[in-house]
């Protein structure tokens, strides 16, 4: 029997350098896709696939992060007298509920290991799920959920640990985690070694690391110890090599597409799905690309 995965980890202390000057005041984990910012549309995911406690890595300068997941009072008192109830409503649906959320800092950008190592009072002794927000999914394939969903799927399946990958073309694997591909089962399968950011030319596949990870808290004392990395950097994929000698690993082909909004082709391209789906703006927005495109 597996335990049921009840807590997500948020790493949201990254600097978002590639956006600046966007980023310089502004948490990247708050730029817009349509209407809502980056991490509500991860956070939505976490809820689809059953999370009932948020936990957030953050880092200096990001208390609106804190914000948006808090009633504002003052807001919601004036749509109320003011009747907006659709906007009031929207508002309310995305409230976490009290206690729900938990908020601790990453007092320096030591790499994605040490953000995770910061929950591990918080996430406590339990398996857990951890979510990069700058990937945000869509459920466009046959299975019709998200990613972190299929991974909760794949756990209760396997148990153990699971990482959620994705193909990228060999020439852009340096820039990741990358998987090897042991007993294959489409959909799942056995991960039978990991590395960080190899060195180009020297990737096991081209299966990489894509932001999802459901993880024992055995990760937590392994992250204690764990050295610099890949960039300097104490690296999760690191301590999961090591936490991989005692427990199994087995990776998710996520049946669904996946933006990388922490770059800027991704966000646009983030933007321009949400906002075909959106039914109050796609007529007007295909029109306008239209004109724009010529
Ligand atoms: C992190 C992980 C890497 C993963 C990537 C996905 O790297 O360390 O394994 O493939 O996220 O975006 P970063 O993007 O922080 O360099």
């Amino acid at each position: 029997m597996t335990k049921r995965i009840r807590k997500a980890v948020f790493p949201v202390a990254g600097l978002g350098t590639r956006f600046l000057p966007a980023t310089k005041s502004v948490p990247k984990e708050m730029l817009t896709i349509v209407d809502r910012p980056v991490l509500q549309h991860v956070v939505d995911e976490a809820k689809e696939a059953g999370i009932e406690h948020f936990i957030f890595v953050t880092g200096r300068g990001k208390q609106v992060i804190e914000d948006h997941f808090d009633m504002s009072y003052e807001l919601e008192d004036t749509l109320q007298k003011r009747g907006k109830k659709k906007e009031y409503d929207a508002l309310m649906a995305d409230l976490p509920a009290a206690g729900a959320t938990s908020f601790t800092r990453q007092q320096a950008p030591l790499g994605l290991g040490h953000a995770v190592w910061c929950a591990r009072d918080i996430v406590g002794d339990e398996p857990f799920a951890v979510m990069l927000p700058d990937m945000v999914t869509k459920a466009t394939g046959k299975l019709k959920s998200r990613c972190l969903s299929q991974c909760v799927a794949a756990y209760e399946k396997h148990g153990g640990n699971i990482i959620a990958v994705e193909e990228v073309a060999p020439e852009e694997t340096h820039q990741y985690g990358v998987v090897s591909i042991g007993k294959d089962e489409g959909h799942t399968f056995e991960i039978t070694g990991m590395v960080e950011k190899p060195p180009k030319g020297t990737a096991p596949s081209t299966s990489i690391i894509s932001g999802r990870y459901i993880l024992g808290p055995e990760i937590f004392k392994i992250l204690e110890t764990q050295e610099r990395g890949a960039g300097g950097e104490i690296q999760l994929t690191d301590g999961m090599k090591t936490l991989a000698k005692s427990q199994g690993f087995h990776g998710v082909r996520f049946d669904g597409v996946t933006y990388d909004t922490g770059a800027k082709i991704g966000f646009l391209m983030a933007n321009a799905a949400f906002a075909l789906d959106n039914p109050d703006l796609a007529e007007a927005y295909k029109a306008g690309l239209k004109k724009l495109m010529g």
